[in-house]
This record gives structure tokens, C-alpha cells and sequence, in this order.
């Protein structure tokens, strides 16, 4: 393996380059991230994580949404500075933008000074790339337009020892009108499940608890194995039978695929956690229809109830876009129905936000700004009332809870999450740093909107 950049660097200056990288959008992302961090370790480069000091800065990009395009573009800006003054600064971009053409058109002839620019189908060419900058001494874009072969074996350097994101599929297939992703992440291709068993039996030889499996859509996953097609529901059967491992969840569901095996593996696997994400997007047949998630609102409430059934502590989140093109104030009411039948103990709201080459930039009726922030107001009131109720349940009662760490506001409390996802902080006397990674009980004293705080439960 060449590694003329690590070389160089430590050559010049007699220590080994530092590198940061900046995350932004989704887990799919952030495990990008860290698989990233992962290489260029194994090659001699150290983390930090400030970029402003760093000699490499990486900036993994979304494109979701309007709003991340502006971030990365005002992050890219302070980078030109550090640039200024420290020529020898280098700085890479990565992520969904860059499978965006006009993005790279903009990068091409605004950004002379970005040195690496990679897409999302190979980020693991990145180390070459800063190899070859170092080489050719000019700039390296490589973006393929769509994924070759899956790459296993790829290191990853982990935020957390206890829990992992592991992918188990890559791409999306749905096109919902108003969404980048399937353009940014190509096609919907599974990894072979005797690969992901395998990641995951190493990680929990490594002190992993908790695995969170990732995919756009990972009800639709379907990994080829020895002539047989495992679906999603048998894929968590196996990963339930490996010992050591405490709790598995997953990110995202589509409710298209939510199978009724799916919902029978929550009674039956002890591992899975009784929590799921459900976008459901709008409460308006209309809208869906418009939005092409292939489901009306009955569908959906069929759903939950029979989730509900099989679990009737499952704890439910969602993800919500008020002002879709054509959305009526009828329409948003009936989001509001929804909302209210449900009672989520989450939802994730969002601003429609126009998103270039997809099929609903060019929906004529797009909603005016001022009636989309008055109704996105009115929903995330009645969001956080539901999710404050829902969490005052909780008090009095102990729950496990797998703690992840100190707050970042306060060394005396401890964070992690239940069983159902539910954020809880507790306060402790002396150093327990040996709790982390660990499942305690925990009860609960106090709900707030977001979270949960307690106290350790001795019993
Ligand atoms: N694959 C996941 C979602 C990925 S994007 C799924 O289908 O559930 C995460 C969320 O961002 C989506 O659920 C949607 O609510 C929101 N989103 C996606 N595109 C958007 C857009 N153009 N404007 C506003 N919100 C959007
Ligand atoms: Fe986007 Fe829809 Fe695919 Fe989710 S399912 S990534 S919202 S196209
Ligand atoms: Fe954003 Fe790409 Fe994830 S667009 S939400 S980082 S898949």
C-alpha cells in the first residue's frame, strides 16, 4: 500500500498528520465517517477533532434537504480561510452532495482550493486520492455514478466501544417524489448476510452490545446467500442467536415493507428492541399519493395497531414534511388527526424543501413560506405535547437503561438510552465511568419533552 502522504507529511515535519472530519446528515453518513477514520488510522493519520487545527479536513456532506446545502457551503467558506493562511491545509469533500452534477460544476468553478473530492459510492478511495494530490501535485475528483461490488473488511474507527451502526444495505428503490437519496445513494443493493453475521460476532467480541443496522429501507433488505434469499426478518433471527449481544435495532422502516413477520419478530427475539422509526410523512391520502409512499393512512394506522398488539409497549417515532406541494390546510389537518390517533413518542418534523431533479421540483402548486411555517408550528406544539405525556408515563417505574456516557453539560450525570430509545439522564455520586457500556436500572424520577432523568435503581 502506498502511503506517499502520511510519508511526506512526517518527513517535513516530524509528526504525523492530524485529520478531522465533519458530519453532516444522516447514521448512513455518519458510519461513512467512521469507516473513513478507520483507513486513514491504519495509514498513520491521527483524529482530532478540531478542524480549525487539523492538517486534513473531510467534510461528509447531505443533500436532504436545502438547509444542509447551505451548511456545508458556509462550512466550506471558513475552510478557504484556514486555507489562506496555511497553504499547506487540505481539504476534502465527501458525501451525497457530490453525486449531485451541478454541485461538482460549482465545486469546479467556485472552489479551485478543494483539494479531494470523492462521491458516496467510493469513499474508500479517499486515502489514494490524498496520495495522488501529493503525487500529481493537482486536484483528485473521482465520482463513479453508480456502486460497484460491495467492499467488506473496511476498518472503522467507532465514537462508542458498546454499540455499532452496521450496514446492511446500501441505496434506496422508492422515489418518493420529494427525495434526493435513490440519485445520491443509487440502487438498493443488500450485503450477504453471513457477511453482516460475521461483522457483528466480531464486534461483540470487541465489547459491542448494541448493534444498530442501517439502510434507507431496511424492510426491502434481501441478502443472497448460498442460492437462498434471506429476508429482513430472517436476518434478525440469526443476529438474535449471537452470544453476547444485548439489544439490536434498525433505521429506517418503510411502512410499504413493514411484513407481518417484522412485527411477530418483536415478540419473539428478546434482542430487538421494542422500538421503531415509521416515517409516515403526512396524515393526507393525497399527499402520499403525491409523494408516491405506495400507502394510504388506513394502511398505516393498520400498522401500528397490529404493532401495538404484538408489543403494546413499543415506543414509535415518525418523520413528518409539512408543506408539500398541493398540501391544503385540509390536508395538514388531517396530519394533525394522525398525529393526535397515533400519540407518537417522537416525530421528526421537516419543512418541505425543494430539492433540484426531483420529480416534485416541478409540482406547480408549491405552498407559500409563511402558511408552511405557520402549520409547521401548530404540528411540532402538538408533537411535544404528545411526546411530554407520553414520557410523564414513565415516572415512578425503573427501566434498563445501556448507559452511553457522561452529558456533555454535566461530569455528574450519566446518559444512555432504554430499551424503547428513550434518553435518560441521571445523576452520580463518584466516578462511575465503569458503568458505561453497561445496562443498569434506572428510575425515573422527572419526564421532560425530550428525555427522561432518574436515578440509579439498587433494587
Ligand atoms: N429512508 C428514510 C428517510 C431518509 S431521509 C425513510 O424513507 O424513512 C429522512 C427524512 O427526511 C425523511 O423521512 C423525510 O421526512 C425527510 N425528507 C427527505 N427529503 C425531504 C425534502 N425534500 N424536504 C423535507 N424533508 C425531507
Ligand atoms: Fe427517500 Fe423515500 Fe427512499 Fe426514504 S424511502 S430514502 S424518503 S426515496
Ligand atoms: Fe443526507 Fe445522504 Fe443521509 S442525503 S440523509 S447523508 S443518505
Amino acid at each position: 500500500m502506498k502511503n506517499i502522504f502520511v510519508e511526506e507529511f512526517v518527513n517535513d515535519n516530524g509528526r504525523q498528520p492530524t485529520v478531522s472530519i465533519t458530519t453532516f446528515g444522516c447514521q448512513m453518513n455518519e458510519h461513512d465517517s467512521e469507516i473513513l477514520m478507520g483507513l486513514l488510522s491504519e495509514r498513520g493519520y491521527k483524529q482530532t477533532e478540531d478542524r480549525k487545527i487539523a492538517d486534513v479536513a473531510i467534510l461528509n456532506t447531505c443533500s436532504v434537504r436545502e438547509n444542509a446545502d447551505k451548511r456545508f457551503f458556509g462550512t466550506l467558506g471558513q475552510l478557504k480561510k484556514i486555507k489562506e493562511k496555511n497553504p499547506s491545509f487540505v481539504t476534502c469533500v465527501c458525501g451525497c452532495m457530490m453525486q449531485q452534477q451541478h454541485i461538482i460544476d460549482k465545486l469546479k468553478s467556485s472552489y479551485p482550493w478543494v483539494d479531494v473530492i470523492v462521491g458516496t459510492h467510493n469513499i474508500d478511495k479517499l486515502p489514494n486520492l490524498l496520495d495522488n494530490l501529493i503525487d500529481e501535485k493537482k486536484r483528485q475528483i473521482e465520482i463513479l455514478p453508480e456502486a460497484k461490488e460491495i467492499i467488506e473488511d473496511l476498518p472503522s474507527e467507532r465514537l462508542f466501544k458498546h454499540k455499532a451502526l452496521v450496514n446492511i444495505m446500501f441505496g434506496c428503490n422508492n422515489f418518493c417524489t420529494y427525495c434526493i437519496v435513490p440519485y445520491t445513494r443509487g440502487r438498493e443493493r443488500s450485503r450477504n448476510p453471513k457477511n453482516i453475521l460475521k461483522e457483528i460476532e466480531k464486534l461483540v467480541s470487541g465489547g459491542v452490545v448494541e448493534v444498530m443496522l442501517l439502510g434507507q429501507n431496511v424492510n426491502s433488505y434481501r441478502g443472497e446467500c448460498d442460492g437462498e434469499v434471506w429476508k429482513f426478518p430472517r436476518l434478525l433471527e440469526e443476529i438474535n442467536k449471537i452470544e453476547g449481544l444485548q439489544r439490536i435495532r434498525f433505521m429506517t422502516s418503510h411502512p410499504k415493507d413493514m411484513s407481518d413477520n417484522l412485527i411477530k419478530a418483536y415478540g419473539k427475539l428478546d434482542k430487538l428492541s421494542k422500538y421503531v422509526h415509521l416515517p409516515v410523512q403526512s396524515g393526507s391520502n393525497n399527499v402520499l399519493k403525491k409523494m408516491n409512499r405506495r400507502y394510504k393512512v388506513e394502511d398505516y394506522i393498520t400498522l401500528i395497531n397490529k404493532l401495538r398488539t404484538e408489543v403494546p409497549e413499543i415506543t414509535i417515532s415518525t418523520d413528518i414534511i409539512v408543506g408539500f406541494p398541493g398540501e391544503t390546510e385540509d390536508d395538514f389537518l388531517e396530519t394533525l388527526k394522525l398525529v393526535e390517533s397515533v400519540r407518537y413518542d417522537s416525530a421528526f418534523t421537516f419543512l418541505y424543501s425543494v430539492r433540484k431533479d426531483t420529480p416534485a421540483e416541478k409540482f406547480k402548486d408549491q405552498v407559500d413560506e409563511e402558511i408552511k411555517h405557520e402549520r409547521f408550528n401548530r404540528l411540532v406544539e402538538l408533537v411535544n405535547n404528545i411526546s411530554a405525556e407520553k414520557n410523564s408515563e414513565y415516572v415512578g417505574n425503573v427501566y434498563k437503561v445501556l448507559v452511553d456516557g457522561y452529558s456533555k453539560t454535566d461530569a455528574t450525570v450519566l446518559s444512555g438510552r432504554t430499551d424503547g430509545f428513550k434518553l435518560v439522564n441521571f445523576r452520580v455520586d463518584s466516578d462511575a465511568s465503569d458503568l458505561i457500556g453497561k445496562i443498569v436500572d434506572v428510575k425515573i424520577t422527572n419526564a421532560k419533552t425530550f428525555s427522561l432523568e432518574g436515578e440509579l435503581f439498587l433494587g
